[in-house]
């Protein structure tokens, strides 16, 4: 119940480190298969969101991402606003606030009864406006942000759409391209059920050649093995955004969780995912925990929120009955994943409701 934050460790998985960790104790070190790895990883994740390899760059975390794409963005012209929704995870919004000191103006979208106005974004837009940061699933509650709309009404203004897709990507299909969004970037732990230490960001074509990122390193150059420290040239497309050493272990593990998906098929995962999700706000609501965010699963990832004082005590107390779910401040989060079933929902609002007390704790 807590994809939300961590995947459980598959076969698929395991078997896929060690794979590195027998290739690295066979053959000391083989390279040219390491990075083919790489390759293969950033491929699938193309493949996972409907892009093109060319078009995604590799990097450590969502973090790393963001400031990535942040600081090859340039703030020295009218247009510097940045306009980051309420509903992104902190690291999100601080990767723009650091941005101030090169010019940007940094504006927040409320979140109201733990959703964003697409109102709200309308009122924030302006001419001056160069990025919005809108993720797609709000971390606290699960509730998805309609990228399409928000798309349109940054494009309408002449800004970009920088979408963090962390809490979404895996759950259901996810079309990049058509989203209408400028960036997309996720890592892989979650709902990709892979481990800390990659992830991706995917830039739409024609956009990367724009991008001088100040936060560079050398697999962001054309020929990183030719060794020049003298010329800073730009890799074509997304590759530019690439920076250092790119994370082996982490590729061959976030390959094999996304292939999984890719098997089962995110159709079939969003559709059983949606009748999670519907299970636990109906569950919540009959025994009477306060829920947070929409109650419409269409318009939610499969993680969902109850209100309670100490999210830390009841995520204990859950672990204790042997529940995983994912405590964020006054809410507990339960993010079940394809392979939950509807008893592992019910199990868990009655282990939930147990330690709540049947009602608020
Ligand atoms: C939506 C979202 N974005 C970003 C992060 C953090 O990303 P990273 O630790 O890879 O920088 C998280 C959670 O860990 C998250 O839920």
């Amino acid at each position: 119940m807590n994809a939300c934050s961590h995947a459980p460790q598959s076969d698929a998985t395991r078997a896929a480190a060690e794979a590195y960790l027998g290739s690295w104790d066979r053959d000391g070190m083989d390279w040219d298969r390491w990075m083919e790895e790489v390759e293969r990883a950033r491929a699938t994740f193309a493949h996972l969101i409907g892009a093109e390899p060319a078009d995604v760059a590799v990097a450590a975390s969502v973090s790393q991402a963001t400031s990535s794409v942040a600081s090859g963005l340039d703030y020295a012209g009218e247009r510097r606003r940045v306009l980051v929704s309420g509903a992104e995870f902190p690291t999100v919004a601080h990767v723009w606030l650091a941005q101030g000191r090169f010019g940007a103006a940094v504006a927040r979208v409320p979140v109201r009864d733990g959703v964003v106005a697409l109102e709200d974004y309308e009122a924030a837009l302006d001419e001056r406006t160069l990025v919005v940061s809108a993720c797609h699933g709000y971390y606290q509650d699960g509730f998805k942000q309609d990228i399409p709309a928000i798309a349109a009404l940054a494009h309408a203004h002449g800004a970009l759409l920088y979408v963090d897709a962390y809490q979404t990507l895996g759950t259901a299909p996810f079309d990049a391209p058509a989203s209408g969004a400028d960036f997309v970037a996720a890592g892989c732990l979650k709902y990709l059920m892979g481990i800390p230490g990659i992830a991706f960001v995917w830039v739409r074509p024609g956009l990367a050649e724009r991008l001088r990122p100040a936060l560079t390193g050398w697999f962001g150059r054309r020929e990183p093995f030719a060794f020049d420290a003298e010329r800073l040239d730009w890799a074509e497309g997304a590759r530019r955004l690439d920076l250092g050493t790119p994370p082996v272990l982490e590729a061959y593990i976030a390959r094999a969780g996304m292939e999984w998906l890719r098997e089962v098929g995110l159709e079939a995962i969003g559709a059983w995912n949606r009748a999670l999700g519907a299970r636990l706000i109906e569950g919540g609501q009959e025994r009477g925990f306060r829920l947070l965010g929409t109650d419409d699963p269409d318009r939610k990832a499969p993680s969902t929120a109850f209100a309670c004082e100490d999210g830390h005590a009841v995520e204990a107390a859950l672990r204790e009955r042997g529940v995983l779910a994912s405590a964020r401040g006054p809410a507990i989060r339960l993010a079940p994943h394809f392979y939950s079933s509807l008893e592992d929902v019910d199990r868990a609002l009655d282990a939930l409701s147990e330690v709540l007390g049947g009602g608020e704790a």
